[in-house]
């Protein structure tokens, strides 16, 4: 039985870590991790102790929204993990959610209500 949980502050970084490697390998830093996790509202999704998926906002509160990533481990996509963290993002979220789709991703957005808005563009930090 899998159980929800909206603004999870029990989320760790080793937990989101194992997560996020398994869907997107990686080299994640365990304290910049720890201090991301801390700046976003976490939504999971956990069957038991495993944390099998998660989606988290970034928002300002008043004006703007993001939702830097959504993650579902591998051998629990499409089943429904995802649409949900959406549907809870859409209660959860005090501001409107602009972000950028994954290619692949586009029919989970799109079949969840989401609607195509305008291109995006990234700036990158000065080294
Ligand atoms: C994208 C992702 C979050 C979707 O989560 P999920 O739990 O598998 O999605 P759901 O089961 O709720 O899917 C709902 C619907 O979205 C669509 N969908 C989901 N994944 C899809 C895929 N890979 N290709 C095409 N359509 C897809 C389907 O229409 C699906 O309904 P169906 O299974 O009845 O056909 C998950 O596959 C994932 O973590 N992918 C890797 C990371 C990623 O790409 N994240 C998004 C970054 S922008």
């Amino acid at each position: 039985m899998l159980e929800y949980k909206v603004d999870d502050k029990t989320l760790c970084a080793q937990q989101f870590i194992e997560l996020a490697q398994q869907v997107w390998p990686g080299d994640y830093d365990p304290e910049k991790t720890r201090r991301a996790l801390e700046r976003t509202i976490n939504i999971t999704a956990w069957d038991g102790t495993e944390l099998v998926g998660c989606l988290r906002i970034l928002t300002d509160g008043c004006f703007f929204g993001t939702i830097p990533e959504v993650l579902v481990l591998p051998r629990y996509q499409r089943q429904g993990i995802g649409s949900a963290l959406l549907r809870l993002a859409k209660q959860t979220t005090p501001t409107l959610l602009y972000f950028g789709a994954q290619p692949q991703a586009e029919p989970f957005y799109e079949k969840n209500g989401c609607t195509p808005s305008l291109r995006a563009f990234e700036m990158r930090p000065e080294e």
